[in-house]
């Protein structure tokens, strides 16, 4: 007999039990359910709506449910349809009839948005830990190979040579805006549904401030309507999910490239890789790869939900369950991923030698030649004519800009001195750019001080 089935007559079909059933997925929400019950309960029995002695005796078995779940998981069925009445039923065969006391001015609508919450409250705050854990990485490798000098790209052409720390730091930013992102959106995780009943509210005298503090929520809906039909904190949760992957992704992409052949810029830790079946040679980014290919599946849950929600109405519809198994894959998604990223980037190793010979034949201080003429008063843009020129004497030359004699040089314009030389090498072309948040030693080592503050500084509200 289902929980339910008072007002049936037939058995429910198989295939309908099997496909309306949400127990191979909600089962994960069964410790927040039994600790939502536990605080229920004992608000009931506060409010004098059951008795005390049958409040006792709801929490002791549902103690003794949670410490089995705990120690060796429970035995669901799936003809109890989700978790709640799964959960429901351990109970009666527990404590016997007494359980059916526990669904007292509570429905499975509020119930289940209350375990969504409390879930997600706890997985946001450890994907923040696991942000914050990847950008301790960064300003370590960062601070570590602080004169490491590697090409910028714009349009992936070579543009202006750069700090690796600067270019890693770069990835902190992003990720600093993420925690953000998630601190701001468990802000409207952090809010308690319970109490809404299956839409209207309840004619039971609950209090619901009373349950919200001992599940140590800082909000309640206000609507009951609301409460049951919201998602938009799930929808925040994997729209900050799929921006992170957006910058996982970026960064895998990058890895990938430098760890080829052709840049050659690092090499990853063996533990980091893995090798090919059949080409002995090949140590491959799989991991960087998965990441950058897992993006698809973190967009394509939000893209999910989303249009799962257009067009509902209000309050409760079966459709909402299909919000779960989506959030769970993006978590399970993103938390190795963040970790694996951690030791990732901790354990490569920069190869310096390689980068030192990736200057020798690039044009990536053009526009310090142009900014020394300009600097002796030509306007930037006739100096950026004159060393387009000068460029196209170095491709015809088979040289770069250092390997002009000076003749060239004076022949472009007389305000060019020995001192050219100097100015142009790879060291004093990053080494000038002080601007603040610029790529020169002095601004990174603002930037890593700013980083490092950061870390450090308890400004968001990130609980923990
Ligand atoms: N398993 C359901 C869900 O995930 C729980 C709520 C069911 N409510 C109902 N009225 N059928 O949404």
């Amino acid at each position: 007999m289902k929980l339910w089935g008072g007002r049936f007559t037939e058995a429910t079909d198989k295939l309908v039990e099997a496909y309306t059933a949400s127990i191979t997925f909600d089962e994960r929400l069964a410790e927040v359910d039994i600790l939502g019950s536990l605080a229920h309960v004992n608000m009931l029995g506060k409010q004098g709506i059951i008795s005390a002695d049958d409040a006792t005796s709801i929490t002791d078995g549902l103690s003794k449910i949670l410490e089995r779940l705990r120690a060796e998981g429970l035995p669901f069925d799936v003809a109890d349809e989700d978790v709640h009445m799964n959960v429901e039923r351990l109970l009666y065969e527990e404590i016997g009839p007494v359980a059916g006391k526990l669904h007292t001015g509570r429905s499975r609508n509020d119930q289940v948005a209350l375990d969504m919450h409390l879930y997600l409250r706890d997985a946001t705050i450890l994907i923040v830990d696991k942000v914050r854990d990847l950008q301790r990485a960064l300003v370590d490798v960062a601070e570590a190979n602080m004169d490491v000098i590697i090409p910028g790209y714009t349009h992936l052409q070579r543009a202006q040579p750069i700090l690796l720390s600067h270019h890693l730091l770069a990835y902190f930013w992003m990720l600093d805006r993420d925690a953000s992102r998630f601190s701001d959106a468990l802000l409207r995780i952090d809010m308690m549904p319970l109490g809404a009943g299956a839409l209207a509210g309840t004619t039971f005298p609950i209090d619901r401030e009373e349950v919200a503090k001992a599940l140590g929520f800082g909000q309640i809906y206000e609507n009951s309507l609301d409460a049951v039909s919201d998602r938009d904190y799930l929808l925040e949760f994997l729209s900050a999910s799929s921006i992170l992957m957006m910058h996982l992704s970026r960064f895998s992409e990058e890895l990938i490239l430098w760890t080829s052949e052709e840049f050659g810029f690092v090499e990853l830790a063996d533990a980091y890789t893995t090798g090919s079946s059949i080409m002995p040679q090949k140590k491959n980014p799989d991991v960087a790869e998965l990441v950058r290919g897992k993006t698809g599946r973190v967009y394509g849950h939000l893209m999910g939900l989303l249009t799962v929600m257009k067009g509902l109405p209000l309050a409760y519809n079966k459709d909402l369950q299909e919000d779960k198994e989506g959030v769970f894959d993006v978590i399970d998604t993103l938390v190795p991923a963040l970790t694996l990223f951690d030791g990732m980037v901790r354990t490569m190793k920069i190869r310096e030698n390689r980068l030192r010979d990736a200057f020798a034949r690039d044009f990536s201080n053009a526009t310090d030649v142009a900014d020394y003429l300009a600097k002796r008063g030509m306007p930037f843009r006739e100096a950026h004519a004159v060393v387009g020129r000068l460029v196209l004497a170095c491709i015809e030359a088979g040289t770069n800009l250092a390997g002009l004699p000076i003749t060239v040089y004076r022949d472009a314009s007389s305000l060019f001195g020995d001192d050219i030389y100097e100015a142009i090498n790879t060291r004093a072309v990053v080494g000038a750019r002080t601007s603040r948040g610029g790529t020169a030693p002095a601004a990174v080592s603002v930037q890593l001080a700013a980083a490092k503050e950061r870390l450090s500084a308890k400004n968001e509200r990130a609980r923990g």
